[in-house]
């Protein structure tokens, strides 16, 4: 259960220090999580690249970098946070879509290990940055496998017909054409086919493909170092993360013999279980029938349930009154859609009770905004069985005008 890294004294003395709402993230699990994916994986020897936007917040992401871990970026702004986190440049990716000809050319002068571009657009533009700064750019391809990771569709992609990746045809003409270009130099093939994909199998078909894709190109000469699956392990909610062991079951065997290093890019699997969303009640009331309780967390503090319909397990902390009984509980924010559980069964709060939302660690804080003009909230992190600090301060008012002119 996540409850016994968050007990109810630790969490009363935070709530009363730091306020809420309030992201509380648990170091001890945090770590626990980094080192059974390293346990898991020992005999492949792989390198982890933490996909920071799950969570990219200085303190945690140093954990991971202190732990060996490399990272996957996604922005400027994400490589900005990796370098300043700790992160060894050699060890950082940078995936996305649509990166900017700025955001190549900083990842490039930054000397990052390589860059999984998704179009041959892009592959021209970084051969274009690469030739202003006079280097060879490491270049590595996502690859679309045309496999159905069955998860929820906006975090689905690595089906065709998503904006994401190449399909193998086109990539093997991209490698032809890298190989031969004077900056650039092929050096990895990459998939990522979803999120919250609770089923080793899709990874196992996908690795399969991606196996038998690179040893063609290796028969035309093209040699590649790096084969990189992603991440998306899933994580029920409310539970620690599923044994990785069965990840690596699915994708060692494929790649075996080929002589490449194997990559991950974890993010939900390792900070989701490791973090609470921390609120409390202001009022509860009735309304059409229904029991509501209005918290001081909001959809600005966690999107998940309004954008997916995800359900965070909520808590009481310390007892409730009376029977136990069914309650959405919502955010101040004006309309329907915020929610941040509907249906719940539990005791009736008191106003003022802390109440916590698990599994909160991973695109939580990361997704949230200012959305009502509410600050952001803090971030607080649990150090052992009584220790914690803050992590990142409670957004002030003065904030949320900060870069305005
Ligand atoms: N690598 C790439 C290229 C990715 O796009 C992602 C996530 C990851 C790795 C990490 O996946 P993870 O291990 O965290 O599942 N906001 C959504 C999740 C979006 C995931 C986007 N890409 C949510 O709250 O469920």
């Amino acid at each position: 259960m996540l409850s016994r890294y968050f007990k109810p004294a630790l969490l009363r003395k935070i709530a009363a220090k730091a306020g809420t709402p309030a992201y509380v993230y648990s170091k001890p699990l945090f770590l626990k999580q980094i080192r059974t994916y390293k346990k898991a994986f020992r005999a492949l020897d792989p390198l982890f690249c933490y996909a920071m936007k799950a969570n990219s917040n200085g303190a945690l992401c140093a954990l991971a970098a202190a732990e060996g871990w490399g990272a996957d970026v996604v922005s400027g702004g994400e490589l900005y946070r990796a370098l300043k986190a700790g992160f060894e440049p050699g060890r950082i990716i940078f995936s996305g879509v649509g990166k900017t000809p700025a955001e190549l050319e900083y990842a490039l002068r930054a000397g990052i290990l390589f860059i999984n571009a998704e179009s041959m657009e892009e592959v021209l533009e970084l051969e274009c940055a690469a030739a202003r700064l006079k280097v060879k750019a490491p270049l590595s391809l996502r690859i679309n496998p045309d496999v159905d990771p069955h998860t929820h569709k906006f975090i689905a992609t690595g089906l065709l017909g998503t904006k994401f990746g190449v399909s193998f045809e086109e990539a093997r003409a991209i490698y032809r054409y890298a190989a031969a270009s004077p900056h650039l130099r092929p050096a990895g093939a990459q998939f990522h086919i979803g999120s919250q994909v609770h089923s080793p199998r899709p990874y196992a078909l996908a690795a399969r493909k991606l196996a038998a894709f690179i040893s063609g190109l290796a028969g035309e000469g093209i040699r590649l170092s790096y084969a990189d699956v992603g991440g998306g392990w899933g994580v029920k909610e409310g539970g620690e993360m599923a044994d990785p062991a069965a990840l690596a079951k699915a994708v060692g065997p494929a790649f075996s013999g080929l002589g490449l290093k194997l990559l991950l890019e974890p993010g939900r699997s390792v900070a989701a279980p490791a973090g609470v969303l921390l609120s409390s009640v202001i009022y509860r009331k009735r309304g059409g029938g229904k029991n509501f309780i209005i918290a001081d967390a909001a959809m600005n503090d966690l999107v998940r349930p309004a954008l997916y319909g995800a359900r965070h397990p909520a808590g009481l902390v310390g007892p409730g009154r009376g029977g136990t009984k069914r309650w959405d509980i919502v955010g101040p924010v004006c309309e329907s859609g915020d929610f941040l559980a509907e249906g719940v069964a539990l005791k009736e709060p008191s106003a003022g009770q802390l109440i916590v939302f698990y599994s909160a660690g991973a695109y939580g804080f990361s997704m949230s905004s200012q959305y009502n003009s509410r600050p952001r909230a803090p971030e607080v992190l649990i150090t052992g069985p009584s220790s914690w600090r803050l992590v990142r301060r409670r957004e002030t008012y003065k904030d949320l005008l900060a870069a305005e002119l």
